[in-house]
């Protein structure tokens, strides 16, 4: 699975004795219980987050999506329409994916993720005799996939975000999804959205984009009694306060 000449949609019958099956793990894929919290002179939500938001809300994110965004769009994308399906962002190696998968067993569950190194596992996962039928990872930028949807109009049922990278210094705000330019394709995409991560200050920041849309949300810390993905694991293992942001984005298919 490289660019340039990638099978973007990976799906059960795809799978055979490729080269990127023998691709190395990444070494932060084991789930260890010694990670450390996350470290910010940031201690608050950002001081200019409020405005960015406000200016992402108000204006259109003028970005051509990537050729590769669209080839693996293009792959899923006819699936997708009328279907009632949940997304998965950053899915990883796609374990919450199979997880969600069996909570959802009448929906597509989408596994998004741009780390190949990371969707091989999950591809090996999925060609397991008792893996779900309704589990699929797609190789795709999440800012390409979600600028996709909101030109095609889709509309899924639930959103997680869980553990995304949070970009944790303070000149890196407009990285993490609260402040990017994305935002309103995010929030176009509809559904239950829930965004779970061990930075409080990364989830206040999404309520506090959640608000500014006009969303309610709830955020919260929460135990992971049953983790959803390895991150999740890993900061639970570790004794890592753990965070959740959940709003409901409004009308959706088949939900
Ligand atoms: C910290 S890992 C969490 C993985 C998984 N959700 C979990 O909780 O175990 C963040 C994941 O998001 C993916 N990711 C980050 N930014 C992305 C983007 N812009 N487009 C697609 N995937 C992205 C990374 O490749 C990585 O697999």
């Amino acid at each position: 699975m490289r660019s340039g000449n990638a099978r973007y949609c990976l799906r059960k019958h795809e799978i055979g004795h490729t080269a990127e099956n023998a691709l190395e793990l990444p070494g932060d894929l084991t789930v260890q219980a010694n990670s450390t919290p996350v470290h910010s002179s940031q201690t608050q939500p950002h001081p200019k987050l409020q405005a960015t938001i406000a200016r992402h809300l108000q204006h259109v994110f003028r970005r051509e999506p990537s050729a590769a965004g669209r080839r693996a769009f293009t792959a899923l994308g006819e699936r997708l329409l009328g279907a009632a399906f949940v997304l998965d962002a950053g899915c990883g190696t796609g374990d919450s994916t199979v997880a969600l998968a069996r909570v959802f067993p009448d929906r597509l569950v989408i596994g998004v993720d741009k780390s190949a190194a990371r969707l091989v596992l999950g591809q090996r996962r999925l060609v397991r005799a008792d893996a779900p039928p309704n589990a699929i990872l797609l190789r795709c930028e999440l800012v390409d996939f979600w600028q996709l949807a909101a030109t095609t109009g889709l509309r899924c049922t639930h959103q997680f975000l869980l553990y995304p990278n949070p970009w944790p210094k303070p000149e890196q705000f407009k990285r993490r999804w609260p402040a990017h330019p994305i935002l309103p394709a995010i929030l176009a995409l509809g559904g239950e959205i829930e965004l779970r991560t061990n930075w409080r200050v990364y989830a206040q920041e999404f309520a506090t984009a959640l608000r500014l849309a006009g969303r309610l949300s709830s955020c919260e810390a929460f135990v992971a009694d049953s983790p959803l993905s390895p991150f999740e694991r890993k900061y639970a293992a570790s004794g890592h306060l753990l965070w959740r942001c959940r709003a409901s984005l409004g009308s959706t298919t088949g939900s």
